[in-house]
């Protein structure tokens, strides 16, 4: 951690070779948007209240990122050019003094190593900045880094105005910096929009800063798959494809078993415990928190969900925004969802749908059932085609059924309706009324036998 370092995320471009309604650097890989990647590595090198995002194109969209992770955000709003981005932000920055990065919003596979050493580099050598760069086997398109005769950076000359001469360089800026702050702001004022493009280039400042008899550094990565930049969305599934298989190789070290980890899809956010076990084709998503020893079965998935140490999730389930507690079972083919709590060793069988429910502990709905709206206790059985009737076309409601109750097969719950503890429904019941503990309700006709019906004088039909 940097404390005098602040760091300010460049995103107030649309992006227009995504081709999308929506801003580039919201489009999300390894299940995060662009831009919170970009925030989160700096949140791991500096202080929260030193980052900020410029943003500019639907700002209000990109600020829902900035405020969900607790860091500013800067208004640009014409996009004048990078340098002009950073010159928003001269109100919050400028009094932070120390060191300042300047990173972008599209290039999420960027390390907080690498943040650091590029800082560290200014501090050490006493440049009065320093911008990542490297070597590429096409350099099309991006500012091309121009040494002396000594190899000391001379300025940075942005594609489009490269002589022949220049256009052979290799090297590469990667449109990350880090400057002395009060050298930037003394003379960030010097950059002239002096380019056909009329825009004013932070790549300018390189130049600016030898004028006034500075040394400018370079930090030259080599290997460049760091510093992919997001401008398509070819670009985009392959910067996910890199950080799941990130995610994955680190899980594997941590000691999470993954059966066919090329199938597997993983959020990068996400939380697994050791000796877990994830299935092939299996997702899991969002905020996912996993404990140990869970066995989670092929092409299930789990998002935004929080599952207890040895928790099982049998093939085919979908469990989202729920809590399974220790040693719950969930499926084969369960649905688990909305704020769904399974207290520990519950169990939720195949074609069973859960939703916005508590199973207590040990309680069991083994087959084809759906409970929505429902509280239900410990040692609870729940038989095969119970239907909780939540809704009556308006309003939700809830049931409430107790400690070791029973509920027969294909029982309808027409809720509100309460089952008291120990209560035993028959199977076939349709339950309008609250069932007294331990008490039996049967709430279905009495079967009729006709005896020799099947015998009885027939009617001749008409159409014979
Ligand atoms: C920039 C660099 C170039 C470098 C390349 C690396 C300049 C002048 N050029 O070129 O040397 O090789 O990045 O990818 O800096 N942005 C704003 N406001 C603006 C303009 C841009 O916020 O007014 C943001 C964009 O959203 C983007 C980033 O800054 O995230 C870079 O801008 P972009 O226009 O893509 O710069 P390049 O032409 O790629
Ligand atoms: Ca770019």
């Amino acid at each position: 951690m940097l404390n005098d370092a602040a760091v300010v995320i460049l995103a107030a471009g649309q992006g227009t070779r995504m081709k999308s309604r929506m801003p580039k650097v919201l489009h999300r890989a390894g299940g995060k948007s662009l831009v919170r990647h970009s925030i989160d590595t700096a949140l791991e090198i500096a202080p929260r209240e030193r980052v900020f995002v410029v943003v500019g194109y639907q700002a209000d969209k990109v600020r829902v990122e900035t405020d969900a992770a607790g860091v500013g955000s800067i208004q640009q709003t014409e996009q004048l050019g990078t340098g002009h981005a950073v010159m928003c932000g001269k109100d919050q920055l400028a009094a932070l003094g120390g060191r300042l990065i300047v990173s972008v919003g599209d290039c999420p596979l960027i390390r907080a190593s690498t943040l650091e050493a590029l800082a560290e580099t200014v501090r050490t050598s006493g440049a009065a900045a320093a911008m990542i760069t490297t070597e590429v086997e096409n350099p099309t398109g991006y500012g091309r880094i121009i040494r002396d005769a000594a190899g000391n950076v001379q300025e940075i000359v942005e594609h489009k105005v490269c002589t022949a001469e220049q256009l052979l360089v290799r090297e590469i800026n990667s449109g990350i910096f880090c400057f002395d702050a009060g050298l930037f702001w003394k003379h960030t004022g010097e950059i002239r929009p002096d380019n056909a493009a009329r825009e004013y280039y932070l790549t300018d400042m390189v130049s600016i800063l030898i004028r006034a008899g500075h040394r400018v550094a370079a930090v030259k990565l080599g290997d460049p798959s760091e510093l992919l930049g997001i401008n398509n969305r070819v670009e985009l599934a392959a910067a996910d494809r890199i950080i799941r298989d990130r995610k994955i190789h680190q899980l594997l070290i941590d000691g999470v078993t993954i059966v066919k980890p090329e199938t597997v899809t993983i959020d990068s956010q996400v939380r697994i415990g050791i000796d877990t076990v994830i299935g092939p084709f299996a997702q899991i998503l969002g905020g996912s928190v996993i404990g140990e020893n869970v066995r989670i079965g092929a092409c299930s998935i789990v998002d935004s969900s929080v599952l207890g140490d040895d928790v099982e999730v049998f093939p085919f389930s979908m469990i989202a925004a729920s809590t399974l507690e220790a040693k719950a079972h969930a499926g084969p083919f369960a649905r688990i969802r909305m704020g769904a709590h399974l207290a520990e060793s519950a169990q939720i069988g195949n074609f069973v749908e859960v939703k916005k429910s508590r199973i207590g502990a040990g309680a069991k709905s083994m087959h084809l059932a759906y409970l929505g709206d429902s509280t239900i206790g410990d040692k609870v059985n729940i038989g095969a085609g119970t239907i909780t009737c939540n809704y009556d076309g308006q309003k939700k409601h809830p049931t409430i059924i107790g400690d070791g109750a029973f509920v027969g097969s294909n029982s309808t719950l027409v809720a509100p309706v309460e089952i008291e503890a120990g209560a035993y429904v028959a199977a076939g019941s349709v339950i309008t009324h609250k069932v007294p503990a331990d008490a039996l309700a049967v709430g279905r006709s009495r079967q009729v036998n006709k005896e020799g019906w099947r015998k009885r004088p027939r009617i001749a039909t008409t159409s014979e």
